[in-house]
């Protein structure tokens, strides 16, 4: 197993985000308190219980690619009849969903390729929140592109609207992740990287430079650069 997976098994979250974001984006869409939900590459589930919160009596299918991240899930979870964790494809599962959920995770099928896979297993009127890489400046420095060399093109936030829209969604909010929600996400994986660094060696040493590098970067380039949170609903 890469380094990389093993040191991010230990964190609580894998990706920006937080509690107030999720209230945030579930409080303009509304919800009746069942709904059918997909949280798409849901990482070790940080999300799971607000999304629970939101939906009391609704069902939460978790799924992601890595297994050991579905693991942690479904031993947290064993006794919750509400909650099935599924290694798998995020673009594969059926539905139909009420509302999908996915926290930095769309990003790996494409930004068309998500849209569009989501939509479809989408129930009418259903509701997507997503966050998604976005420039919030049309002429971002070298080293906030730099900060996502190798994630593939990103858009400036009005280009990743544009194409939300053009996929049959209309967009309630679109937000930039606030730092808290980076922090929420880096705080932990900072402490991980001083706690592992002194005996690291071959792949987690450069792993733990790579992900150093990772979050000093965004530490300059955030004014620049950065998650935006889309709420949106099928058309
Ligand atoms: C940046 S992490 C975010 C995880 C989680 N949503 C969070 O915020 O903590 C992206 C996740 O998407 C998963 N992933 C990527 N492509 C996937 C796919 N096609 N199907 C399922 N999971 C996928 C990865 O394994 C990873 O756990």
């Amino acid at each position: 197993m890469s380094a990389f997976l093993t040191l991010y098994e230990s964190l609580p979250r894998q990706g920006p985000g937080d509690r107030q974001t999720l209230d945030f984006a579930l409080r303009i869409i509304g919800t009746g308190g069942s709904e059918r939900i997909l949280d798409a590459g849901c990482g070790t589930g940080a999300d799971i219980d607000g999304l629970l919160c939101w939906a009391p009596t609704g069902h939460v299918t978790a799924v992601d690619a890595h297994a050991p991240f579905i693991d942690q899930i479904a031993t947290r979870y064993a006794s919750d009849p509400r909650v099935d964790a599924i290694v798998g494809d995020m673009a594969a599962q059926s539905g139909p969903f009420d509302l999908i959920w996915s926290a930095g995770a769309l990003y790996f099928l494409g930004l068309q390729g998500g849209l569009h896979a989501f939509r479809k297993k989408l129930a009418p009127g259903g509701a997507l929140v997503f966050s998604h890489p976005a420039y919030f400046t049309m002429s971002p420095s070298r080293g906030a592109q730099a900060f996502w060399e190798g994630e593939g093109e990103v858009l400036h936030s009005d280009a990743v609207c544009d194409a939300v829209r053009e996929a049959g969604f209309d967009i309630l909010d679109a937000t930039s992740l606030p730092d808290a929600a980076w922090e929420a996400y880096y705080t932990p994986l900072q402490a991980r990287i001083d706690a592992l660094k002194p005996n690291a060696t071959g792949d987690m040493a450069k792993t733990l430079v790579a992900c150093q590098h990772e979050i000093d970067g965004w530490r300059s380039v955030k004014s620049e650069t950065g998650y935006l949170q889309i709420v949106a609903v099928r058309q």
